[in-house]
């Protein structure tokens, strides 16, 4: 495994790190057992991932994670887990609220901290009142030892260009960012990595292969509507394999090229797959540890569908 600093945290992290939500749930998805998805935990352990990160609304996956971890020393590994700032009738949910959610979530995981805490899922026009609400009361949590660094997530269906993370960025108030980008959307690399590595903001990449890459049918339907909208000008790529040309040489697959892709983008600390498949977990860990994409194949993703800026969304997903 290789292991990178995740910005001005000082946190080293594993360049795969275990997502807890998305499609799988770490299995939970497809009814793996409790113990299956601990066996996932700790493959990932053996094979040297020290990122997990989890949240409240994925299931049981924060126990999960809890309960895999449980013998592990806590310096051995980096946690982290959000909160969802919105209350069901849309309002932004209060610092109290958020204290006792943080709380809730520490009980579930068997710890004393979180290292990251991430304000999960904030759209563009809420995110001044969602921080306006919430930064005091994470400044508050981080000054009592229960979160390291204060974090914030995307809405990643709807945001295409990345708006708030890059108001994020700009704010100086967040450590890290977690920020979706794949070979079908990688605008990312163009505009938030570059802004956060010169403000040392710690980048996590989520949705790196989004289980749409992995389905060609769904690759196809993209990319066809993409060139249907005028997004996509026609003649750049295959309609009929859109993806087919990352795969190459040590990239077998089209998520091994994804993996591969997303952790070479300058300023990524931790590339998380959202699996609950040990042979999946090892593909990917293999990938992502192998040698690098080609410059060239790089260079067209970037170029082909950097300019897109559309988010691929499965039929189902978290
Ligand atoms: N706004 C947010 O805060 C937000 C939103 C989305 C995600 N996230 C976080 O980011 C994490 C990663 O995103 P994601 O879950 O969409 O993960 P992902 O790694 O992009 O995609 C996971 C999907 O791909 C499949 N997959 C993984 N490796 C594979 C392989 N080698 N071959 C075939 N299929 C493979 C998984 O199925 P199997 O289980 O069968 O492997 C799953 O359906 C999430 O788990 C979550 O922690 C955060």
């Amino acid at each position: 495994m290789d292991y990178r600093r995740l910005g001005r945290t000082g946190l080293e992290v594993s360049v795969l790190g275990l997502g807890s939500g998305g499609a799988s749930q770490l299995g939970q998805r497809y009814h793996l057992t409790p113990a299956e998805s601990a066996h996932v935990v700790r493959r990932a352990l053996e094979l040297g991932v020290t990122f997990f990160d989890t949240a409240p609304g994925y299931g049981r996956t924060e126990a999960l994670l809890g309960q895999a971890l449980a013998d592990v020393p806590r310096s051995a590994y980096v946690l982290s887990t959000k909160f969802h700032p919105f209350a069901e009738d849309a309002s932004v949910r209060t610092a109290g609220q958020l204290r006792r959610s943080l709380e809730h979530s520490l009980r579930a995981l068997r710890t004393d901290h979180v290292d990251v805490y991430f304000l999960h899922g904030v759209p563009p026009e809420r995110y001044r009142a969602v921080c306006d609400r919430l930064l005091p009361e994470l400044r508050a949590a981080r000054g009592a030892g229960l979160i390291r660094h204060i974090g914030i997530t995307e809405r990643y269906q709807t945001d295409h260009a990345h708006v708030a993370l890059l108001r994020a960025i700009e704010d100086g108030a967040f450590d890290v960012v977690m920020v979706g980008m794949n070979l079908l959307s990688p605008a990312a690399a163009l505009e938030v990595l570059p802004r956060a590595a010169a403000r040392g903001v710690g980048v996590v990449v989520m949705c790196a292969v989004r289980s749409v890459l992995t389905d060609p049918a769904a690759v196809r339907r993209f990319v066809r509507g993409w060139v249907a909208d005028g997004l996509l000008r026609p003649g750049l790529v295959p309609e009929d394999a859109p993806l087919d040309w990352v795969v190459d040489g040590d990239a077998r697959t089209i998520s091994d090229a994804a993996y591969k892709f997303a952790a070479a983008q300058p300023g990524v600390g931790t590339v998380l797959t959202g699996t609950g498949n040990v042979a999946h977990l090892e593909a990917n860990v293999r990938a992502i540890v192998g040698p690098p994409l080609p410059a060239a194949t790089v260079r067209r993703v970037l170029d082909v569908f950097g300019p897109v800026q559309r988010n691929v969304q499965p039929a189902r997903a978290g």
